[in-house]
C-alpha cells in the first residue's frame, strides 16, 4: 500500500488536491475531476487524461484514487478519443524507441505460442529488420524472453546501442521489454489487484501503448480466442483486434491483425527448451503439427505484406527451404551470446512419464488451459511475477483434435518431476474423447 502523505511533496500535493481534509480537496484535482466526471458517465479530455497518467507517474497520484478511477472507467468505459488519448499518455511516460523500418508482432498470449521464434527468424532472412522488445511469461501465458533463455548464454538484456547495432547488423534483435510505457505497467498491477483487468478500452491501450512507445513502423497483432487465451469468444476477439489496429493506425504504426485458435496449445511443445526445440525443428523443415507450420508461415507473410515486399508467400517459402530462416536464427541467437551449437540439442529434464488415454474414440478437445496449467505445476511458466522458471520442464501433447486414439495410447508427455502427478490429472481431464469424429478446426479464424 502507498503512502502518498509521506512522499509526495508539497507542490504535488498542492497540484492533485492531497490536501488531507477530504471534500476540500476536490478543487483543481485533476484525480477526482477524472473520478467525479467518469463516474456519472462522462467524458475525459485529453489534457486531464495526460494529468492524471503524469501524477500517476510521478507518483503524486496514490493508488487509491487511480484505482478509484479504473473501477468508473470499467463501469462507465471509455469513447475512443479517450482510449486512444490514454494509450498516448502512456505511451509518453517513459523510455521511446524509433524503429520506423522494422516490423514487430504482437500475440495477446497463448499456450504453446513459439511464434515468434518460428516466424520472425523467416521475416529478418527475407530482408525486413525486426526490433522486438519482449516480455516474460506469467500464469499459463508463455514469453518470448523466458524461451529464448532456455538457450545457454543468451542475453535478453543488451545496451540500446548493441540493440540498435543488432538490427542493423543481423536484421533481428530481441530483449527484454525494461522502461516502456512505466505507467501502464503500474497501472497493469493496479488493475489485477482491483478486478479492472478486463475492460476492453483499459486492455488496448495499455498493448498498443507499449507498441507505440518501441517504434516499430509495422506491427501485426495476433489475438487468440478460446479456452487458453484472454479472449473467450470470437466477437470479443474480434473487437479487441479491431481496436489494436485502430488505436496502432492512430499512433503511426501500419497494422493488422489475425485471430487465432488457442482451444487447444499451439504445436506440440509447451515449456521453454521444448518450445525451443519445437522452433528449430520447424525452421529445418522437419515435421512439426500443421497448426504450428500454418501459424509461422502465415504471420511471416503478413508481416512481409506490410512492410511491402512482394510475393510474401514465395519469400517464405524461399527462406525456409534453403535454410535462410534457421541459419538466421543459428546468427541472431550467436549475437546475443547463445550457444548457436546448442540449439539442435537443447537440454531438457530426463525425468518423462507418458500419459495414456483410457478409452478409444476420436479427440474432440485437449484443452490448452488445462494443458497450460499442467506445464506451470511442472515449473515452466510462473504463478506470480518474478518467479523462476524451470526451462527444462514442460508438457508434449502427442495427438490433436481431430486425431483417433486407442485404448492405452500415450496422449502427452510430461516432462519434469514437480507435480507431476497433479499436472496427469489436469492432462487427463483436458483431453475428450468420443465416439464420434470430429474435424481439426481451423487455426486461424480471421484477420483484418
Ligand atoms: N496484455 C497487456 O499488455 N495489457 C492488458 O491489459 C492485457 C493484456
Amino acid at each position: 500500500m502507498l503512502a502518498p502523505e509521506k512522499r509526495v511533496d508539497r507542490r504535488l500535493r498542492r497540484r492533485y488536491g492531497l490536501t488531507g481534509n477530504g471534500g476540500a480537496a476536490r478543487s483543481g484535482s485533476p484525480v477526482l475531476e477524472a473520478i467525479e466526471l467518469k463516474k456519472r458517465g462522462g467524458e475525459l479530455s485529453e489534457g486531464l487524461i495526460q494529468e492524471v497518467i503524469e501524477g500517476y507517474t510521478t507518483e503524486a497520484v496514490p493508488d487509491y484514487q487511480m484505482s478509484a478511477l479504473l473501477m468508473a472507467i470499467f463501469i462507465r468505459g471509455m469513447g475512443y478519443g479517450e482510449t486512444l488519448a490514454l494509450t498516448a499518455a502512456m505511451a509518453r511516460s517513459g523510455a521511446r524507441y524509433s524503429f520506423p523500418e522494422c516490423v514487430d508482432k504482437h500475440s495477446t498470449g497463448g499456450v504453446g505460442d513459439k511464434i515468434s521464434l518460428t516466424s520472425l527468424p523467416i521475416v529478418a532472412a527475407c530482408g525486413a529488420p525486426v526490433a522486438k522488445l519482449s516480455g516474460r511469461g506469467l500464469g499459463t501465458t508463455g514469453g518470448t524472453v523466458d524461451k529464448l533463455e532456455a538457450i545457454p548464454g543468451f542475453s535478453v538484456a543488451l545496451s540500446e546501442e548493441r540493440f540498435r547495432r543488432q538490427v542493423e547488423g543481423v536484421g533481428l534483435a530481441i530483449v527484454e521489454a525494461g522502461e516502456v510505457a512505466p505507467a501502464d505497467k503500474a497501472i497493469y498491477a493496479l488493475r489485477d489487484a482491483t478486478g479492472t483487468v478486463d475492460s476492453l478500452p483499459l486492455i488496448g491501450s495499455s498493448i498498443v501503448s507499449k507498441k507505440a512507445a518501441t517504434g516499430a513502423g509495422h506491427l501485426l497483432y495476433d489475438v487468440k480466442q478460446g479456452s487458453g487465451a484472454f479472449m473467450k469468444s470470437t466477437e470479443e476477439a474480434r473487437e479487441l483486434a479491431s481496436l489494436l489496429v485502430r488505436l496502432s493506425n492512430d499512433s503511426g504504426i501500419q497494422a493488422s491483425a489475425l485471430i487465432t485458435d488457442m482451444d487447444e496449445p499451439l504445436g506440440s511443445a509447451i515449456g521453454n527448451a521444448l518450445e525451443v526445440r519445437e522452433s528449430v525443428r520447424f525452421l529445418r523443415g522437419e515435421g512439426t503439427p500443421a497448426d504450428l507450420s500454418e501459424m509461422a508461415r502465415v504471420v511471416a507473410a503478413r508481416l512481409l505484406e506490410l512492410k511491402g515486399i512482394g510475393d510474401a508467400e514465395g519469400a517464405v517459402e524461399r527462406a525456409l527451404s534453403s535454410g535462410a530462416a534457421f541459419e538466421k536464427l543459428r546468427e541472431f541467437v550467436a549475437a546475443q551470446g547463445g550457444d548457436a551449437e546448442a540449439l539442435e540439442d537443447l537440454p531438457v529434464s530426463g525425468d518423462v512419464r507418458e500419459v495414456t488415454t483410457p478409452r478409444p474414440g476420436h479427440v474432440v478437445e485437449f484443452g490448452a488451459l488445462g494443458v497450460g496449467r499442467a506445464a506451470l505445476a511442472l515449473g515452466a511458466g510462473r504463478e506470480k511475477k518474478g518467479e523462476r522458471v524451470d526451462p527444462g520442464v514442460g508438457v508434449e501433447v502427442l495427438v490433436k483434435t481431430g486425431d483417433r486414439v486407442e485404448e492405452g495410447q500415450p496422449v502427452a508427455r510430461i516432462y519434469g518431476s514437480r507435480n507431476a502427478g497433479r499436472a496427469e490429472e489436469l492432462i487427463r481431464s483436458s483431453l475428450k474423447v468420443s465416439d464420434e469424429p470430429t474435424r481439426r478446426p481451423p487455426v486461424i479464424l480471421g484477420s483484418l
